[in-house]
């Protein structure tokens, strides 16, 4: 496994952005002798350090290989990434190569991409088998898995000090007396501060977030086996009691928070809790982007009365759009962005997730991202139902976090759950 040049840097937790470099192509002169001159777009990444680290990697892989990558940042928003692509592919145009693809895309975006496994079949053996069938539709392997996702619960050391906590919060009451408390005690100096943030916006990153509030208070998973669970009283327990948080220990603007948004507010020092993706460990231990350094650490999310704590299941993939001029082309960078030396780098500089069992263990990358500490990273993992909504995914989300949405703006969540059910029960029959 060629992963050197990530091992052999000096890369810390705090200092990794600036010592280690985009990682160069293995067998870059063969590839270069067929494709070189060919020019791709890439519909990379957004959020966080993401597209600092697509241009990084496509420079090099431009340099050693002679291919051109133009790399176009997607929309922040996943589901609007959705929409975008969705378009370009019904229309069978070729505007792009390679995307990014959610981890809920595969099944619905399966017809427009060109199977991977003849070429990255090898490859994909290197990464978690439970990704790979994720990315494997009827036998074809219709995306590479590039990096994981699960969500995390940060959480200010030096204030859980101040005021008295000897450890962070289990349970989502206590989470929300003790960020009233943080949060009362620190606004007499800082009007701006708040208890805690999360992807409280009507996008997809609702349907992650509320997620893990359901299914972490024994309310399941939305659909659970095939059948629509949503409407139960467990789930409206506990999305009352975010509702009845919003304004008091949240912004009152949480309503339209994204992942930058919150990591925002947890970086600037605003906020003593974050719900969010490891990516945003990188950002809070930047000391040029930070001022949290050394003052906060992650574990896994509080859970419900009587359930157990739980992390919604992300992470993105690389496809190569079906319609594209230069399939070939395309497929050798999707090998290079989800090679052992890449995952690495992104692993170390980024934070995040290795898909790469392998590369989760180098010690460069266990340094540089706590969260993979067995005690946190073997928290039990919920998945949205993209496996019962199918080329309906998008749909299905939308009504629930559009549904979710409601209630935190003010509703009852007794009022709202019944037709978020039988809206998911007309798209599941
Ligand atoms: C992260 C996850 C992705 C999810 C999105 C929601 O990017 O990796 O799976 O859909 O957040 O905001």
């Amino acid at each position: 496994m060629s992963v050197a040049s990530a091992s052999t840097t000096k890369a810390t937790a705090h200092s990794a952005k600036a010592v280690i470099a985009a990682p160069k192509v293995p067998n870059a002169a063969a590839i270069k002798k067929e494709y070189g001159g060919q020019s791709i777009t890439f519909i990379g990444d957004s959020v966080g350090g993401g597209h600092t680290r697509d241009m990084a990697l496509a420079k090099q892989f431009s340099k050693d290989t002679g291919i051109t990558v133009k790399v176009v940042p997607h929309p922040t928003a996943s589901d609007a990434s959705y929409s975008q692509l969705a378009r370009v592919f019904t229309s069978h145009g070729s505007s792009f190569d390679v995307a990014m693809i959610d981890v809920v895309w595969p099944g619905a975006f399966a017809p427009y991409l060109v199977d991977l496994g003849p070429k990255l079949g090898k490859q994909a053996k290197l990464h978690a088998a439970g990704i790979v069938a994720n990315d494997t539709v009827e036998g074809r392997l219709v995306a590479m898995p590039w990096f994981g996702d699960f969500g995390i619960l940060y959480y200010r050391t030096d204030l859980l000090k101040k005021y008295g906590y000897s450890k962070p919060p289990t349970s989502w009451a206590q989470l929300f007396s003790m960020a009233k408390k943080i949060q009362t005690g620190e606004q007499a100096a800082n009007p701006q501060f708040s208890g805690f943030v999360f992807q409280g916006n009507s996008y997809e990153g609702l349907t992650c977030d509320s997620l893990e509030w359901i299914a972490s208070s024994g309310g399941g998973q939305f659909i659970d086996k095939g059948k629509v669970t949503i409407n139960n009283a467990k789930a409206a327990s506990i999305l009352n009691l975010f509702r009845a948080n919003i304004g008091v220990t949240t912004p009152r603007g949480v309503t339209s928070y994204q992942e930058g948004e919150a990591h925002t507010a947890f970086v600037t020092g605003n906020a003593a809790f974050m719900r969010n993706w490891p990516y945003a460990y990188s950002i809070a231990a930047d000391p040029k982007q930070s001022k949290v350094v050394g003052k906060f650490n992650v574990t896994t999310l509080p859970h419900g009365p009587g359930g157990a704590p739980v992390g919604t299941v992300g992470g993105w993939q690389l496809a190569v759009n079906k319609y594209s001029k230069h399939p070939d082309a395309a497929i050798e960078f999707v090998r290079y962005m989800t090679s052992p030396a890449v995952e690495a780098f992104d692993a170390i500089t980024n934070t995040n997730v290795p898909t790469i069992p392998a590369v989760a263990k180098m010690p460069a990358v266990v340094k540089a991202n706590p969260y993979l500490k067995p005690q946190i990273a073997t928290v039990a993992r919920v998945t949205r139902p993209a496996r019962y909504l199918g080329t309906h995914y998008n749909e299905g989300s939308k009504i629930i976090y559009q549904g979710i949405s409601q209630i935190l703006n003010g509703q009852d969540a007794n009022s709202v759950l019944p037709s978020i059910q039988s809206k998911l029960d007309r798209l599941v029959k």
